[in-house]
C-alpha cells in the first residue's frame, strides 16, 4: 500500500520527511520567558515521534507579547541561549524538522496560565498594560486593551524580525508567524477588533497591513532555505469578523510575497460559537488550497489516520498539523504508519517497539 501522508514535501529549501506536523502548543512553562527542563522533555519526546515537522509553541517577540507570563520569548540572549540548549540535546538524538512560531498575544496577553483559571494579572501582579488595534476588550471582564500608536506598530514589526534573525541563528528552518485566534496579528485582520481609522484599519487591505508588514520584515532576515509562512484564521465565527473570503485574500497577499506556507486554524477574535467536530477548519484550507495555490497545512480535531490520508490524497490540505492527539498520542504518526501500512524509521534504542506486533529482541 502506498501512503500520501507519507510521502515527503519541500518547504522552501527544507525536505520535510512527511506531511504531519506537530501544532504549536504553549506550555505556560517558561522562566521570564527562557525555556526550561519541560520544554526539554517535551520537545523531547516529540523529537521521537516519527512527525514530518514540530513546531515550537508560540514564542513572544517582546515582553508585553506573551499569552500568559509563562510563555516562551526570543527577545534577548538569555531566551536565545535557552533554546540553544534545548535545541542542541534533542539534536544530539533527533533529525526531526522543527521549527518556531513567532507571536504577539496583543489584548489576549498577561493572561493567568490556563491552569489557574480564567483572568488576567494586573501590572500590579507581574502582568502589563495590554496593547491593541482599538481600545476594545475581547469580552467583558477581559482588560481594554490601549489602541497602538504608529511608533509602537513599527516597533511590534521590528521585535519580529529581530526574533526571527534569533530564530535563524538558532538554526531553525521553519518560521511560523502567529496570526490567528484573536492575538495582536489576529485582531490587527479582524473588523470586530480592529476599528481604526488609519492605514491600519478599514478596508481588508488596510487591516492586513502590519501581518504583512510583520512578514515582510521577517522573510528579509531569512536565508532562503528558511521557510516562512503564516497561521491564519479561515473564518473568526462572526458575521462582523474575518470571513473566508478575506481569508483567501490573506492567504493570496502572503503568497504574492514570498510567503511558503499558510496554517489555517479560525476563532478567538471574540467568543462565537464553533461547530467543532473532526476537520472543521479543513473546508478553509481546502478553498485556499484551491483558490490560492500556497503550500497549506489544516489543523483542528483531526485523529484518524485514515482521515488524515486522505485529507493529503484528495488534495485538501498539502499537510496535516495534530495538536490534543499529539498530547494524547505522542507517538501518533508510528500508529499512523501501522495502519497505512508504511514503515517509519524510529530511533534504533526503540526498534523493537516501532509496530503494535512483536518482533524478535535477539535473545535477551
Ligand atoms: C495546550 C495547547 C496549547 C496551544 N498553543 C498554541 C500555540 O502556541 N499556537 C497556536 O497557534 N495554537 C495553539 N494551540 C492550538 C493548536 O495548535 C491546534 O490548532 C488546536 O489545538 C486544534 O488542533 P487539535 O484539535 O489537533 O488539538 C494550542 C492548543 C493546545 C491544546
Amino acid at each position: 500500500m502506498t501512503t500520501n501522508l507519507f510521502t515527503p514535501i519541500s518547504l522552501a529549501g527544507q525536505t520535510l520527511p512527511n506531511r504531519i506536523m506537530v501544532a504549536p502548543m504553549c506550555q505556560y512553562s517558561a522562566d521570564e520567558g527562557r525555556a526550561t527542563d519541560w520544554h526539554l522533555i517535551h520537545w523531547g519526546q516529540f523529537a521521537l515521534s516519527g512527525a514530518g515537522l514540530f513546531m515550537i509553541e508560540a514564542t513572544a517577540v517582546n515582553a508585553e507579547g506573551r499569552i500568559t507570563p509563562g510563555c516562551l520569548g526570543l527577545w534577548n540572549d538569555a531566551q536565545e541561549e535557552a533554546i540553544a540548549r534545548n535545541l542542541a540535546r534533542v539534536k544530539a538524538f533527533s533529525d526531526i524538522p522543527i521549527g518556531i512560531q513567532l507571536g504577539h498575544a496583543g489584548r489576549k496577553s498577561s493572561a493567568f496560565r490556563p491552569w489557574e483559571g480564567p483572568g488576567h494579572y494586573a501590572p500590579s501582579q507581574g502582568g502589563w498594560l495590554v496593547k491593541g488595534p482599538s481600545a476594545l476588550p475581547f469580552a467583558d471582564k477581559w482588560p481594554v486593551p490601549e489602541a497602538m500608536t504608529a511608533d509602537e506598530i513599527a516597533a511590534v514589526v521590528a521585535d519580529f524580525a529581530a526574533s526571527a534573525q534569533r530564530a535563524v541563528r538558532l538554526g531553525l528552518k521553519v518560521i511560523e508567524i502567529h496570526a490567528a485566534h484573536g492575538y495582536l496579528l489576529s485582531s490587527f485582520l479582524s473588523p470586530r477588533a480592529n476599528q481604526r481609522t488609519d492605514r491600519y484599519g478599514g478596508t481588508a487591505e488596510n487591516r492586513r497591513r502590519l501581518p504583512m508588514e510583520v512578514f515582510a520584515a521577517v522573510h528579509a532576515v531569512c536565508p532562503e532555505d528558511v521557510a516562512v509562512g503564516m497561521r491564519i484564521n479561515g473564518t473568526d465565527w462572526l458575521e462582523d469578523g474575518i470571513t473566508p473570503d478575506e481569508a483567501v485574500a490573506m492567504a493570496e497577499a502572503l503568497y504574492a510575497a514570498g510567503g511558503d506556507f499558510v496554517d489555517v486554524s479560525s476563532g478567538g477574535n471574540a467568543p462565537a460559537r464553533i461547530p467543532v467536530g473532526p476537520g472543521y477548519q479543513l473546508p478553509f484550507a481546502s478553498r485556499i488550497r484551491r483558490e490560492v495555490g500556497i503550500t497549506t497545512i489544516t489543523v483542528g480535531m483531526i485523529r484518524s489516520p485514515l482521515h488524515a490520508e486522505s485529507i493529503v490524497t484528495c488534495n485538501e490540505a498539502d499537510m496535516v498539523a495534530l495538536g490534543r492527539g499529539f498530547l494524547n498520542d505522542p507517538r501518533w504518526p508510528w500508529h499512523a504508519a501501522e495502519k497505512l501500512g508504511h514503515t517509519l524509521e524510529v530511533a534504533k534504542q526503540y526498534q523493537f517497539g516501532a509496530t503494535s506486533q512483536y518482533r524478535p529482541t535477539v535473545g535477551r
